[in-house]
């Protein structure tokens, strides 16, 4: 490939969020980087909840918003949570004409799931719990049409570049070499970032190990404000039999009565909250990390589900468990909490801009307000839709075309050196999880927070020449890390055990910059009491 590609629009990422910007920016000329075979980087693809739409005859989007705000914990933006409430039955048909075929009963109904938190079954899907692949398969079938839209596999972006505060365009790294001729400058006036979360920042995560906010950290790089960093949702059904990533046992499970227990098959939900198994995801996920810690053993128990039924509802989940060899008919499944979704990530207002001028974020990468500090299930692939098409509305309302930026010199932009040996990198990736996981994870407090400090420096120091990837983890580790310092409350999916309560002195969504986190690391405070 030449070392430089113009185009009207980069859209970096190839999940819901990236596919669906894609496909409404028709007719601009598009390019979509993937970092792998189209379909196969992205956490969406792994989606097994579907799309939470309340088109059902008990609900409307009202309730809809309702639970959203309630599931959210006093942090959510009002205005953006009724946009994606009611949006929501317009997208489902819209994806119904993009040729997707959502399951249906005899009378051609929706059957819709129940998740937690949600006080009506509204949870549409496709092929049981495929809906994230099935989606996906929709969509690719439908760019595979676009003439506007060319797609480029096999390439990571490692940084966005800027003047003035506006895009140019982004370096790409083409995978499979890490030389400095390797890489391409696409040059574009509206670049969408599209990356999804950072789940692969931890031990146990439901994500692809691909995901690890390598789009939170270029775009902090460029000067990006970043929001609600500290917010980090573990989801309580990871399959805990040493497979990795850590396979999702749907919360549709419960909701079609899966119980969870111990090891003596006590239910113990039951007397944490009077929602029992559907409790809001951030309190089954601490009761279960609670009793983990005090070295008892959490199960699934789906024993009453029949083969049959396993097979045609869930099917995502009756192959993890023939890949893991469970008899789930005799036997209880091993569950563990797992990092799940990012509802912190790139600031970006009502129309998906970012604060700097043509860069724009969708879906788990951005930070809109719709989720406050805790997501409601299933509404994540709802949001990454809405934004889609209201950013490819943002984009195609104000033509600005690659032949009005200014020339660049290319060369400037390339790097010179070669990046370190991603062998070498694997060994301090991992420590870096592990410390995610132990001192940054479900339960936090000021001792353990200021000790992932201490960790994230010395990985630093010893892994020396970082590779780009680690290089990111490092950056979003310690965007994580600061946030959940400063947050001196609990609240939704931030629990700090010092302040078990929440506190009405933080009832606001807190913004920072690459800027401000460089201040803090340099300050007389952080290296006197923490480094
Ligand atoms: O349990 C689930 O199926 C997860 C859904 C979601 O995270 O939205």
């Amino acid at each position: 490939m030449d070392s430089l590609h113009s185009t009207d629009v980069i859209v970096i990422g190839s999940g819901i969020s990236g596919l669906m910007t894609a496909i409404c920016l028709h007719p601009r000329k598009v390019t979509l980087i993937s970092k792998k075979k189209l379909g196969e980087a992205s956490s969406s693809a792994w989606a097994q909840g579907g799309i939470a739409a309340a088109i059902g005859k008990d609900d409307n989007a009202t309730i809809h918003f309702e639970d959203t705000i309630r599931a959210s914990a006093g942090l959510s933006d009002e205005k953006i949570v009724k946009i994606i409430t009611e949006e929501a039955a317009k997208i489902i048909k819209f994806l119904e004409e993009k040729g997707v075929n959502f399951d249906k009963d005899y009378t051609n109904n929706f059957l819709a799931s129940q998740e937690a938190a949600h006080t009506r079954r509204r949870v549409l899907k496709v092929n049981g719990d495929s809906s994230g692949r099935e989606i996906i398969k929709s969509l690719i079938e439908n760019i595979s049409k676009l003439e506007n839209v060319t797609v480029l596999e096999n390439i990571t972006v490692d940084e966005i570049i800027t003047e003035d505060n506006k895009v140019l365009g982004v370096i790409g790294r083409h995978l499979g070499q890490n030389v400095a001729d390797n890489v391409t400058f696409f040059k574009a006036p509206n670049i969408v970032i599209a990356t999804g979360g950072l789940g692969s920042m931890y031990e146990h995560t439901t994500n692809p190990r691909d995901i690890y906010g390598e789009g939170i950290a270029m775009a902090a790089r460029a000067g990006a404000i970043l929001c609600d960093m500290e917010f980090v949702q573990f989801h309580p059904t990871g399959m805990d039999v040493g497979l990795d990533p850590t396979p999702l046992l749907t919360e549709a499970l419960r909701g079609d009565g899966a119980k969870l227990v111990d090891e003596n098959d006590f239910e113990f939900m039951k007397k944490v909250h009077p929602n029992g198994d559907l409790a809001p995801r951030d309190i089954v996920s601490r009761e279960l990390q609670r009793l983990k810690d005090l070295g008892h053993s959490t199960f699934l128990d789906c024993r009453y589900f029949t083969n049959e039924q396993m097979m045609n509802s869930f099917p995502s989940a009756y192959s993890f468990l023939k890949k893991a060899n469970i008899d789930f008919t005799k036997e209880k499944i091993p569950v563990t909490p797992a990092a799940h979704y990012h509802m912190g990530g790139i600031l970006v207002d009502s129309e998906g801009k970012t604060s700097i001028e043509g860069l724009w974020a969708c879906g788990e990468v951005s930070s809109t307000g719709a989720h406050g500090a805790n997501r409601l299930a299933s509404n994540s692939l709802l949001e990454a839709f809405v934004f889609g098409k209201i950013i490819a509305k943002s984009i195609n309302s104000k033509i600005i075309k690659v032949k009005d930026l200014p020339w660049i010199n290319v060369q400037k932009y390339l790097p010179k050196e070669k990046t370190a040996s991603r062998v070498r990198a694997k060994k301090y990736i991992w420590q870096l999880r592990s410390v995610m996981n132990d001192l940054v994870g479900v339960y936090r407090n000021e001792q353990k927070l200021k000790k992932a400090f201490v960790e994230i420096d010395r990985i630093e120091r010893e892994a020396k020449h970082l590779s780009a990837k680690l290089k990111d983890m490092i950056l979003v580790a310690r965007f994580v890390t600061y946030a959940a310092l400063l947050r001196k409350e609990s609240r939704g999916a931030h629990f700090r055990s010092d302040y078990p309560n929440s506190n009405n002195n933080y009832l606001n969504r807190r913004k920072t910059t690459l800027k401000e986190l460089n201040d803090f690391l340099s300050s007389k405070e952080y290296l006197e009491k923490v480094a």
